[in-house]
């Protein structure tokens, strides 16, 4: 399959193109288009069959639901059986964004889009590309994220392309995503409502707006809870080739004991004297401050793994909820 890659004003697209990728979506074909946390692999969610060529295309398990795109909230509620004050409260604080609201699903969503299960996930992205594309096509759009099912989200087209080029129709490419790490997924159908996989909007806003909330632990082993509630949340995503690790504190020592062993070793630190003169280590300096950090996270992963390295070592980022989305990516990334 050719795929076709079409460069797109990430502010104001231009009309005829996104006409042409809602037609692709409409006749049941795939579109990966921008969003402001990841690129997303887009199908129409009322069509069992292109949501099928999802889950091939990414080899994703069937029993991992997917998350359903819509370009506002009435017509998010059109796909809700039930639609909690807590849901139209956060929807009103927070869409189009990337929060994303795990709802009771209405009979019309097919099967295949919720892994089965009686809920459904629903966000209106805050992209402008996402938005004109959702309301070109006037279907809802199921989307995850445009990766291969286990790898590293893609924030650019160019990752979209070397993951899925020539398993997918369509990539608009609108420039690379700001965000840079999934949505927070937040389930509303349980009282009080309970956090299935942090994301940029924290806890914290979202108890400013509705009270509190259930947050996972920190524990991987807390994440045993997470398959029948949220199959994505298994131990093991989002990971690089390389094996990664993390690191509290000053990684120095373990690096130069990787070396000792023969590796090619790639290194995200947040010291920016650090320098090595092995070449065999290439230096990342990431931000200090999480939201620059979160927007760089799976560009720089990206670009070391594709230098080739063996191994990954991130030093970890301080224990504090504004740093708990990219704390939990960094450990599902090193879970192998
Ligand atoms: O930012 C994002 O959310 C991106 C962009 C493209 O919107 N999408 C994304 O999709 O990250 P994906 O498929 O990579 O992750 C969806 C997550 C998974 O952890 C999945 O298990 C969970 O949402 N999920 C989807 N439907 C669910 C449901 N009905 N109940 C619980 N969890 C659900
Ligand atoms: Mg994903």
């Amino acid at each position: 399959m050719h795929t076709e890659l079409c460069r797109v004003d990430p502010e104001q697209p231009d009309p005829r193109i996104v006409a042409r990728a809602a037609a692709v979506l409409r006749a049941g074909g795939l579109v990966a288009f921008p969003t402001e946390t990841v690129y997303g692999l887009g199908a129409d969610a009322l069509n069992e069959n292109a949501v099928r060529r999802i889950f091939e295309a990414k080899g994703r398990p069937p029993s991992n639901p997917l998350i359903v795109h819509v370009a506002g909230l009435e017509a998010a509620r059109q796909l809700a059986a039930d639609w909690p004050a807590s849901a139209q409260a956060l929807g009103e604080t927070f869409w189009p964004g990337s929060l994303t609201l795990v709802v009771p699903k209405k009979e019309l969503v097919p099967a295949i889009v919720t892994a089965g299960g009686p809920t459904v996930a629903l966000r209106v992205p805050a992209h402008p590309v996402a938005l004109a594309l959702l309301r070109a096509a006037s279907v809802p759009v199921a989307a995850p994220s445009a990766n291969r099912s286990t790898r590293l989200s893609p924030t650019t087209a160019a990752h979209v392309l070397r993951d899925l080029g020539g398993r997918i129709d369509m990539i608009l490419d609108g420039g690379p995503a700001t965000g840079g790490l999934e949505s927070t997924v937040l389930d509303v159908t349980t009282s009080p409502p309970r956090l299935l996989r942090p994301g940029l909007v924290t806890p914290q806003e979202i108890e400013a707006v509705i009270g509190p909330i259930l947050r996972p632990l920190e524990r991987p082993g807390a994440l045993a809870v997470a398959p029948a509630r949220s199959p994505g949340l298994m131990g093991k995503h989002y990971a690089p080739r390389a094996a990664l690790e993390c690191i509290t504190g000053d990684a120095r020592q373990r690096i130069d004991q990787l070396l000792c062993e023969g590796q090619r070793v790639g290194w995200l630190t947040f010291d920016r004297a650090v320098s090595h003169l092995d070449p065999r280590v290439t230096v990342v300096v990431m931000p200090s401050d999480a939201r620059e950090y979160a927007a760089q996270l799976y560009a720089r992963l990206h670009e070391v793994d594709a230098l080739g390295v063996q191994r990954i070592v991130v030093e970890l980022p301080p224990d504090t909820e504004e740093w708990l989305a990219i704390r939990d990516r960094l450990r599902r990334a090193s879970a192998r």
